[in-house]
């Protein structure tokens, strides 16, 4: 996200990340975030109000799409973040908290049956995507960086390392991304060969599309993702929202008749990159957004909206759920965009319900990808959207989640946001 992001993410950040640095867009910038931005608001790695400080972000791999045969990959990794790199050194900054909470994440994870991973999540959204920056590009700066990740990471037994670089800001950034993973990925090899151990694993979030095709046309290095990376979390939502009150919007669409800021294009720009659709993860974000709409007769996605709707423009799942009810608002399915929406009165709420969720695994199937994840398991209402698609064993790994959501890794003391995935 991009600065203006920054607002946007104040609100989300209840998810996850948030927003960053200045996208420069050649052409007449369309005034707001979106557009300008480099990113979707990210809610998946959303940005906290105050965020960004630790955070338990678990992401459980639901396993299995149900004509998956490797059933042998699935993961089911937890994230905790965020942690960032020092301005000066580069090396990442592991406070007293983190230092006792790291040691308790990994302990309590690993300690399950089966075994979760357990990975360190670096950035997020809100942060300063400029440190980043200068990070990678000089090879002394990233071999600092890099070499404090592999410490931290043996040192408190983690299984990986998530990047949230939100986002690089121009293509030569974006170049320097990729000689940041495939340092990174060297890196790890080496390691793992010397200590005769598992090799770490290395992932990262990234905006909804290869391309940032609303602002210029930088585009992430595919070929060194392809090559180094182990998967990316395609951050497919925010498409629309408060930076543009004039119509309602889908805010994660499946697909867009008039544009190509949909999910289906933002995965299928992934696999066209050279990305193996195996590496790509869908998000699927577990809140609504909403707007006011100018006629309570029009409301359809699209319809002419004159402000934000309940919730100040953002709302987690359950909670839009609860205001359904309260409301009698009318809940409709949109086939067009594969999106849900609720309206009330003048109360328009976008998001995506059971049917949508659905339909967007059973296309995440058809391309193959490697799995989903949710933005954030915390926001849904009693499990329910998060069930979707999950066969017997993907519910064990529910289970496994809700333990760790409502057991032990620090509940008290963490802000726990999870997500899921499947893969
Ligand atoms: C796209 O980016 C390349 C550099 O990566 C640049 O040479 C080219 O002019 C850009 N094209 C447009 C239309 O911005
Ligand atoms: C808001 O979105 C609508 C529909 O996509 C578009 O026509 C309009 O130009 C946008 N307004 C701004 C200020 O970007
Ligand atoms: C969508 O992307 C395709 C392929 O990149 C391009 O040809 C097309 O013009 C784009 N459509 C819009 C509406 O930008
Ligand atoms: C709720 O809305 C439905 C139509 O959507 C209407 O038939 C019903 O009377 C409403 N109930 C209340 C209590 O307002
Ligand atoms: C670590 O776990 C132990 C045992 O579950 C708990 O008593 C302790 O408070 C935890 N420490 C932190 C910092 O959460």
């Amino acid at each position: 996200m991009a600065n203006q992001t920054i607002i946007i993410l104040l609100l989300l950040i209840t998810i996850f990340y948030k927003a960053t640095g200045h996208a420069k867009s050649p052409s007449p910038a369309p005034s707001l975030p979106f557009p300008c931005l480099p990113t979707p608001l990210s809610p998946s790695y959303p940005p906290s109000p105050a965020a960004s400080t630790r955070r338990l972000l678990a992401c459980i791999h639901v396993v299995d799409l149900p004509h998956d045969v490797h059933r042998h990959h699935l993961l089911h990794p937890c994230l905790y973040g965020f942690v960032l790199p020092d301005p000066t050194t580069y090396r990442i900054n592991i406070n007293q908290q983190d230092d006792e909470l790291l040691a308790n994440f990994t302990t309590t994870l690993q300690g399950k049956v089966p075994p979760a991973k357990a990975l360190l999540s670096i950035g997020g959204g809100g942060n300063n995507p400029a440190i980043f920056a200068q990070m990678a590009s000089s090879a002394k700066n990233r071999a600092a960086f890099i070499d404090s990740t592999i410490a931290a990471a043996r040192k408190y037994g983690l299984d990986g390392l998530d990047l949230d670089w939100e986002f690089p800001q121009s293509q030569e950034e974006m170049d320097n991304l990729g000689d940041l993973f495939e340092e990174w990925s060297a890196a790890l090899a080496k390691e793992a060969a010397a200590t005769s151990s598992w090799r770490l694993l290395l992932t990262a979030a990234v905006y909804f599309a290869a391309e940032f095709i609303l602002a210029d046309n930088r585009s992430y290095p595919s070929t060194s993702i392809r090559k180094n990376v182990d998967w990316v979390n395609a951050m497919c939502f925010d498409y629309h929202g408060t930076w543009n009150t004039s119509v309602t919007g889908a805010h994660a669409a499946l697909y867009d008749p008039k544009s190509n800021v949909s999910t289906s294009f933002g995965l299928r720009s992934w696999v066209s990159a050279g990305v193996p659709a195996g590496k790509v993860v869908m998000g699927l974000p577990l809140y609504g957004r909403t707007w006011q709409l100018r006629d309570p007769a029009e409301h359809g996605v699209g319809a002419p909206a004159v402000g934000v709707g309940p919730g100040g423009g953002l709302m987690q799942f359950k909670d839009l759920m609860d205001y359904n009810v309260e409301n009698n608002a009318t809940e409709v399915y949109d086939g067009i965009t594969v999106s849900t929406y609720s309206y009330s009165g003048t109360a328009w709420i976008g998001y995506d319900g059971a049917m949508s969720v659905k339909e967007k695994i059973y296309y995440a199937q058809g391309l193959h990808l490697g799995g989903y994840f949710f933005w954030a398991l915390g926001y849904d209402k009693d499990w329910m959207i998060s069930q979707r698609g999950m066969t017997t064993e993907g519910n064990h790994f529910l289970n496994f989640m809700i333990d760790v959501f409502y057991g032990h890794v620090g509940e008290t003391t963490l802000d726990t946001e999870i997500s899921a995935h499947q893969i």
